[in-house]
């Protein structure tokens, strides 16, 4: 049985104080097809461009398009890992009134902060009743998709973002095991820098991968709980566990290949594919990513210090009221919502389905692999929190004040700066004092 929590205390906490009243659209429903029988298209946004992502993705709405031949859902996807792109392009329009019938956002802040708390979406009660989604998805995945008690996304899956993932050859022909603390991996990265592998490959040609491993090095030093409290005010940004864990970072950051900031997440990921690194640090589609490359020599493990906490996120679907096409999106919302749709979808993404009644054999050729498995057992026992850099546990704004100091870091700032910024960023959020 899933645990009946939350994600974050402090998600849910801001989210009862800031959600504003719930929206109901004013917009037209655009008529089905044209006289000629030409199917009606209907605009998705998301940015999975990337194999694993996409290909999942395209199965869902393939599916959807031939059983509804009076409408054609098409995928705009702009590229850009995590929405570094797709996210500003996104609330532009639907603040403008010109929104996509439908988008990917994480659950959490981005999703509540962003659009319900503005008033911008449509409530989705009667989607989440006629499917019976309030008893398949577990209460800690429905408190952060609702506010106010009514529901404003759909979650495709759940990931899990503090993974390690290795080339299994070269860790095993170095005689190495993948490193379960920071102090193990300095001495495992030390070994494979002496025979001219980098030990982690990093793409953060979009900051927010970089982002990642400090989250999980501050999850190592501060623990479960400590780490959520970073999010609620309860733990001091200024503590000495946090400036430990800055050194940690700032040493890690010493074993990365040097073009990393030119490389893309998928890119980083293809290092280890290749032999060129051994070891990254990245959220579970790097799963779905070496699937669809057909490359089995990876294992995975929790990030260094991470073991028993999972670090989760989600990434959801909403109805925007000014939607065009709402009938058509609702009804593929009930699909990509439903254990059909979740096992079409997740196996390729490298995720595990967020519908408790999905997991089973998929309903396409595609099998969950053994690390999606792994992930679905470790989902129900391991402790949750969420993540920083994917939406679900600071408000978009604190987000990109953080990502404004880690830029600065990793062009060659020191750990105090970056430390003194982490507790203004904190301050001007409105959460320390
Ligand atoms: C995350 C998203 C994932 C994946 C990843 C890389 O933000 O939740 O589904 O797309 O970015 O782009």
């Amino acid at each position: 049985m899933l645990r009946a929590r939350s994600w974050s205390r402090g998600t849910v906490g801001l989210i009862t104080v800031l959600i504003a009243s719930a929206c109901s659209s004013g917009a037209t429903t655009a008529p089905q097809s044209d006289a000629a029988g030409t199917p009606t298209k209907v605009e998705v946004v998301s940015w999975w461009t990337t194999g694993g992502e996409a290909t999942g993705f395209n199965k869902i709405v393939d599916l959807f398009n031939s059983r509804n031949p009076q409408w054609q859902v098409y995928t705009n996807a702009i590229a850009g890992g995590a929405g570094s792109n797709a996210q500003a392009v996104l609330e532009n329009r639907v603040r403008a009134g010109d929104p996509p019938d439908s988008f990917q956002v994480h659950m959490g802040h981005e999703l509540l902060d962003t659009y319900v708390t503005p008033g911008l979406m449509d409530n989705l009660d009667d989607i989440y009743q006629a499917n019976g989604w309030t008893t398949q998805f577990p209460r800690g995945v429905l408190q952060i998709v609702s506010a106010n008690g009514h529901y404003y996304s759909v979650p495709a899956d759940i990931h899990r973002a503090n993974v390690l993932w290795f080339n299994r050859t070269l860790l095993s022909d170095n005689h190495l095991e993948p490193p379960a603390t920071w102090q193990d991996f300095f001495t495992v990265a030390d070994a494979l820098k002496a025979v001219g592998v980098t030990p982690l490959a990093v793409g953060d040609s979009g900051i927010w991968a970089n982002g990642m491993i400090l989250e999980t090095i501050l999850i190592g030093a501060l623990g479960a709980e400590g780490f959520e409290g970073l999010w609620t005010g309860a733990t001091d940004w200024r503590s000495s566990k946090v400036t430990d864990a800055l050194d940690t970072y700032r040493k890690v950051l010493t074993y990365v290949n040097p073009d990393h900031a030119t490389l893309s997440w998928d890119l980083a990921a293809d290092r280890l594919i290749s032999g060129q690194a051994a070891m990254t640090i990245m959220g579970d589609w790097a799963n779905g990513e070496f699937t669809n490359k057909r490359f089995t020599d990876y294992g995975w493990a929790a990030a260094p210090g991470n073991g028993g906490i999972y670090q989760a996120l989600a990434d959801s679907f909403g109805i925007p009221s000014k939607a065009q096409h709402k009938d058509a999106i609702s009804k593929f919302l009930a699909l990509l919502g439903s254990a059909q749709g979740q096992d079409l979808f997740n196996p390729y993404k490298g995720s595990i389905p967020a519908n408790t009644t999905a997991g089973n054999p998929p309903a396409d050729g595609q099998q969950y692999t053994d690390y999606q498995k792994a992930a679905m057992a470790e989902w129900k026992t391991d402790t949750i929190v969420p993540s920083m850099e994917h939406g679900a546990a600071a408000a978009p704004a604190w987000k990109a004040a953080i990502e404004q100091a880690l830029g600065r870091f990793v062009a060659g700032g020191d750990v105090a700066t970056l430390q003194a910024s982490l507790v203004q960023a904190c301050k001007d959020a409105g959460v320390c004092k």
